[in-house]
């Protein structure tokens, strides 16, 4: 695939994008967000991917909405062309797992499209921060949404009002990413899991992601159902039978997505 943006390669059933304009601190402009949503559409629908890995570079995994192709826009702009939902709709529309392997600056929607992922897996010099306030504006793809169901009222608000950024160490304590490990091994790592939900039943994968996110959406009670219901429907799977097997049998499950 070819992008002016973005890398895409796929290895292993696993599939990197990786955001790619470094002048710009891979800041988040109309063309990368047309080209990561065509992609990822691309990806889902692509028999040899299995788990899609985003990524940018050591010094940033996005800075944050392009500012200097955002500043002249006025309201009617802005609304007339829905700012971005179009593009994020496309990537909550992916139904295979999406892992964010975060290195340097996650700020404004970089650290909304790294929260818009599955999880996050970080580097230690990761920083994370929500500063549209400085810019005189709010967060406009999700983030006060998001980061308060990732790290509560108070850090949120903390993050939102003040402007100020998070560290590797803090993302982790406060629950907005899941590991954070050595740069120098933040592709391995992130590689690794991959592989791993890789090997899984990608129907199960599917009902997992699902299910989850299912969690943000609805009451407890509701998520509860639901999650009992698909865990009940798996059983007419043959990767369920050969799963249970595989364990019984002290072996190796063979998973054909059946
Ligand atoms: N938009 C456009 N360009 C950006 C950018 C952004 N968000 N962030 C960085 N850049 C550009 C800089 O303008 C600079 O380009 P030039 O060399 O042409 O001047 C280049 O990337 C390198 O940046 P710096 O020289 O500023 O690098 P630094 O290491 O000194 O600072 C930084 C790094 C702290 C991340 C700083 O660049 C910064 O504060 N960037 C803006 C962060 C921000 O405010 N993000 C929120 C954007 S609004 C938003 O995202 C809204 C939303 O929710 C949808």
């Amino acid at each position: 695939m070819a992008y002016e943006t973005i890398i895409v390669e796929i290895e292993d059933y696993v599939a990197v994008v990786r955001l790619n304009r470094p002048d710009a601190l891979n800041a988040l402009n109309a063309k990368l967000l047309g080209e990561l949503a065509d992609a990822l559409g691309t990806l889902d629908a692509n028999d040899k991917v299995r788990c899609i890995v985003l990524t940018g570079s050591e010094k940033a995994f996005a800075a944050g909405a392009d500012i200097k192709e955002m500043s002249e826009k006025s309201f009617v702009e802005m609304y007339m062309q829905d700012f971005f939902t179009p593009e994020t709709e496309a990537l909550l529309r992916v139904r295979k797992p999406v892992v964010a392997a975060v290195a340097g600056y996650a700020l404004g929607g970089g650290c909304e499209l790294a929260m818009m992922c599955d999880f996050i897996i970080c580097a230690e010099n990761a920083k994370f921060g929500q500063p549209e306030i400085n810019l005189g504006v709010v967060a406009g793809i999700g983030g006060t949404q998001r980061l308060t169901r990732f790290v509560g009222k108070s850090k949120a608000m903390d993050m939102h009002l003040t402007g100020r950024f998070m560290d590797a160490a803090e993302a982790e304590r406060s629950g907005l990413v899941s590991r954070v490990v050595p740069l120098k091994d933040l592709m391995k790592e992130t590689m690794a899991a991959a592989r791993k939900i890789a090997e899984k039943s990608q129907i199960a994968v599917m009902v997992v992601k699902e299910s989850v996110n299912r969690s943000y959406e609805t009451t407890l009670r509701e998520g509860i159902l639901f999650e009992r219901r698909v865990f009940h429907s798996l059983f007419a799977t043959e990767d369920q039978k050969e799963g249970m097997a595989a364990f019984m049998e002290k072996r190796t499950a063979q998973f054909r997505d059946k």
